[in-house]
């Protein structure tokens, strides 16, 4: 049977609840058996503690501040130059390499074509992962992502284990310091090969998930956010203004629209016991729990009577996050939430130190380059998924 837990109180109280495992994935175990979103209990534990080593405020504040900006830059020049781009594509191909550099997966040439190579694959991963959603026929794109590892095992993930092996010895030797290591979940990982129970295929899934995870859904968030955002602009000029001269407004205008766009508009959860929901109903282990995060992130009595639409100046009470349960909470929150969305302000935050989030670097880097719709391409929904996506969305970029 199937339970849906809708107001935001309960779903909080559901994803908070430790008899309530993970079920949203078990259709995409092609890729995404045994990975860490999976797990459960002490072995979830052991491996996020492990994994959390590369999820640091101060590293993300570096990550923002130092390292993304010249990817960001190499990426967005051919767009620029072309006057167009697809924020899809862009979203993607931006991301991609984000999440590559957390998760340990070297690009060496940097060229196009490894860039459309690698973004090929992750693309197929995240399909793999949310399979549960797919409109495709699941066989066939299981087949699909079976030969994506293959290649990624290949191409990408043991020339860059091999790297990693290879600076590990040279720690090993004295000859390097641990500080000469790169910052990622590989490096970790094959650090930490005899402490966890790791068999090489799923290590190789593992960081193919975590390419998937971060890209996907910052691919996502940053073309809802480009939409919602311009949008609010057009009626709004003011605030339109106060976007790109106040970068503390821009980041609240962000989170505004990741509340209302959850990477994925539900949680699943199955008991691992006989036990009663929060809510009072009772479930057993063949049951599943649906948590609707959509419409918790919309639950009036949480967010005002407004709660349906994007209003920036929305008051949030307090203890509630803005952007609500879209980067979970409990033991599966998600470990890219503040190096996607920045810290929360202060009253006493100086904006020049301030880590934003990349999805709102994204959003600001975009309005800087003057990317509007593009009037003769209209976005298109996807259709490969029943999640609410965008398959494409056409912008114009430069002067208008
Ligand atoms: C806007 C962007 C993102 C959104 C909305 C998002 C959302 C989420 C959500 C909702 C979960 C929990 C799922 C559940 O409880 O069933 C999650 C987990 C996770 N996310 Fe994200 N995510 C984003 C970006 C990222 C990035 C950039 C990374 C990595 C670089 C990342 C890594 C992870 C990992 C590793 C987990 C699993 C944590 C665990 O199971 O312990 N995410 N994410």
């Amino acid at each position: 049977m199937a339970l849906t837990v809708q107001g935001y109180k309960d779903a909080l109280e559901c994803l908070r609840e430790q008899q309530l495992a993970q079920s949203l994935y078990d259709e995409g175990a092609v890729i995404m058996a045994d990975v860490l979103l999976v797990l459960h209990g002490a072995e979830h534990r052991a491996r996020r503690l492990l994994e959390l080593k590369v999820f640091r405020r101060d590293f993300f504040r570096y990550y923002e501040q130092e390292v993304f900006p010249a990817t960001l830059a190499q990426t967005i020049a051919p767009f620029v130059a072309a006057g167009a781009a697809d924020l899809v594509d862009f979203g993607y191909r931006v991301t991609l390499n984000l999440t590559a550099d957390f998760a340990g997966i070297d690009r060496p040439l940097r060229t196009t074509q490894e860039t459309e190579h690698l973004r090929a694959l992750v693309m197929s991963f995240s399909e793999g992962a949310t399979l549960v959603h797919s409109t495709r026929n699941k066989e066939e794109v299981r087949a699909e992502v079976r030969e994506a590892l293959r290649d990624f095992d290949h191409s990408f993930y043991q020339p860059s284990l091999a790297r990693r092996r290879d600076l590990l010895e040279r720690l090993r030797r004295g000859e390097i310091t641990q500080d000469d290591l790169p910052r990622d979940v590989l490096t970790v990982l094959a650090q930490n090969e005899d402490r966890i129970e790791l068999p090489p295929e799923l290590m190789m899934r593992e960081i193919a998930f975590y390419l998937q995870a971060g890209s996907h859904s910052t691919a996502n968030a940053t073309t809802h956010a480009f939409h919602d955002l311009y949008s609010w602009a057009q009626v709004h000029p003011a605030d339109g203004l106060r976007m790109r001269s106040d970068p503390l407004f821009q980041q609240r205008c962000v989170h505004e629209s990741l509340r209302l766009h959850p990477a994925s508009p539900v949680a699943w959860r199955k008991p691992i016991c006989p036990m009663h929901l929060p809510t009072g109903q009772a479930v057993q282990p063949t049951d599943r729990v649906v948590i609707d995060l959509a419409s918790a992130n919309r639950d009036r009595t949480i967010f005002g009577a407004d709660a349906d639409v994007f209003n920036p100046h929305r008051v949030v009470s307090e203890g509630v996050p803005p952007w609500g349960l879209t980067f979970g909470v409990g033991v599966h929150t998600c470990l890219g939430r503040d190096l996607d969305g920045g810290v929360l302000p202060r009253p006493d935050c100086d904006p020049q130190t301030h880590q934003y989030g990349i999805v709102p670097l994204l959003v600001r880097t975009l309005f800087e380059r003057g990317a509007r719709p593009d009037p003769d391409k209209p976005p298109k929904a996807a259709s490969h998924t029943e999640r609410p996506n965008w398959g494409s969305y056409p912008v114009v970029l430069g002067q208008a």
